[in-house]
């Protein structure tokens, strides 16, 4: 095979990492068998054979005689990942939303180079199947487009969204879905609907900044829970605060974590999950990622192991299919009367159009395609900007390496600060997420967040060259001796 190219085998094993990472397999797990891998990935059995001994001698999987491989342990920690120290946070007001503004807003300046929004480019967009999918419904059903959608959602979208998790073993109910305007009506009303100003919400640390964003403008307080950098939530933080303070709600993106790209492991969901149900607090799971796994399958979301309708899941199609469409969904059990109160007086309802519109192009398995060939890109876009990162960027500087979506997680080296270089690469036109927007405590000061939603191109590669050169000024100011 050619030099710059992995063997099939390396990709294979890749594959079950990714396996491993995102929880699909826990630790004890049977891996899958020889032949049934085979067929999947359109390999032989002697290159998952080998796929399969490297793993072992990388202490991932074992061989049982006679009974095939399994799952040893979590893969390690990589050397390069970003780590940050455990906090005793107290619940706090939250005051980001003016920088997360100015920030945004910088972003979408004509002439700037967006690595700040975690958008997909419009060039993975399915554009030309969602304009059939538009004109069909304004030809056929153009009057019933122009009304009023139900506050709940139209009938076949919400089956549609709700068939995509027919495999589970407690597949989601249309009942249970609630179609909002974007993730971020759903998280909003959400929140809403089980805490009100003064209580405190329980976050990731780091958290998405537009969650904190909305803890601020409702006036509650965010109280952050540490966080592992791979795995997520960490299950052990959680119930020393539960125990500890009045919690009203629990926020987690549990899958392919914006900022830092983690996934809870299977065994850490239901501990949660279960931990929440013992003491009658709500999860809101924020799933907007879910769909853009690299490894094998989708790992299963909080809402799988609710048996007291405790979880309500959020999630859309604005990562995947269209932001601008502004469609997204709450699935909810107990909390779903309150919901639709809410939903009414937030918005009625959600464009009809753009609903019936997702409706016709979730019909057949355009979607399932579709994301196929959106999740060879965002393997590719992470692998290409993380390499520029860890060739452009100061000596010890760590980044992620997620197993879904499209962000990645820079920690500059001690002492630098992330803010400095937001401002000094904005002057070059370059936007970046500053790490301070993830926190209500001032945590992540030398963090960074890059989207690797665009395909690479030679202005990015410029773009990230520069931005290594800036903190790399800056680290020599700060530390002129070296
Ligand atoms: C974690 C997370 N949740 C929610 C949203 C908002 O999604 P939407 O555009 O559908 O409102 C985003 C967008 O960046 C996000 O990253």
């Amino acid at each position: 095979m050619a030099n710059n190219r992995q063997f099939l085998y390396e990709d294979v094993a890749q594959s079950v990492t990714c396996m491993i990472n995102d929880g699909t397999l826990s630790p004890g797990d049977k891996a899958p068998s020889l032949r049934m891998l085979g067929k999947q990935l359109n390999v032989s059995v002697a290159t998952i054979m080998q796929a399969y001994e490297e793993l072992e001698k990388n202490g991932l999987l074992k061989a049982r005689p006679q009974s095939g491989f399994y799952v040893q342990a979590s893969a390690p920690l990589p050397d390069s990942a970003p780590r940050w120290r455990s906090t005793q946070a107290a619940a706090r007001k939250v005051q980001i939303g003016a920088h997360m503004n100015e920030v945004l807003a910088s972003a979408r300046v004509p002439g700037v180079l967006n690595l700040a929004i975690a958008n997909p480019a419009t060039e993975l967009l399915p554009v030309k199947a969602l304009n059939r999918s538009l004109k069909r419904v304004c030809s056929a059903r153009a009057t019933e487009a122009l009304s009023y959608a139900p506050i709940e959602g139209m009938p076949e979208l919400r089956s549609s969204i709700a068939r995509r998790s027919i495999h589970l073993e407690h597949p989601v109910n249309p009942d249970s879905v609630l179609i909002t305007t974007g993730a971020t009506e759903a998280l909003s009303l959400c929140l809403r609907a089980v805490a009100k100003a003064g209580d405190i919400i329980a976050v990731e640390s780091p958290a998405y900044f537009g969650v904190l964003q909305m803890i601020e403008s409702l006036g509650m307080l965010a109280l952050e829970i540490d966080t592992d950098p791979v795995d997520g939530l960490r299950p052990d933080a959680l119930e020393t605060v539960v125990e500890r303070e009045q919690i009203a709600a629990v926020v987690s993106v549990g899958t392919f974590n914006n900022p830092t790209g983690s996934v809870v492991p299977r065994a850490a969901r239901e501990q949660i999950v279960t931990l929440l149900a013992e003491h009658n607090i709500p999860l809101i799971e924020d799933d907007i990622y879910g769909e853009l796994y690299l490894g094998q399958q989708k790992p299963l979301p909080y809402k799988a192991f609710d048996k007291t309708g405790q979880v309500m899941t959020c999630s859309g199609f604005s990562k995947t299919i269209a932001p601008g469409y502004r469609v997204g969904w709450i699935v909810a059990d107990r909390y779903l009367p309150e919901l639709k109160d809410l939903k009414l007086i937030s918005s009625s309802s959600t464009p009809t159009l753009t609903q019936m519109t997702m409706a016709d192009f979730l019909a057949d398995g355009r979607y399932d395609r579709h994301l196929t060939r959106l999740r060879r890109a965002c393997r590719e876009q992470l692998q290409v900007t993380r390499r520029a990162v860890q060739t452009h960027f100061p000596v010890g500087t760590r980044i992620s390496e997620p197993t879904g979506g499209y962000v990645l997680w820079i920690q500059l080296p001690r002492g630098m600060d992330a803010n400095q270089l937001y401002r000094d690469a904005i002057a070059e036109n370059i936007s970046i997420t500053p790490g301070a927007l993830f926190s209500s405590t001032g945590k992540f000061r030398n963090f960074l967040r890059l989207c690797a939603g665009q395909p690479f191109s030679d202005e990015i590669a410029r773009g990230i060259q520069r931005l290594g050169q800036l903190a790399e000024r800056q680290r020599t100011l700060k530390n002129p001796i070296q």
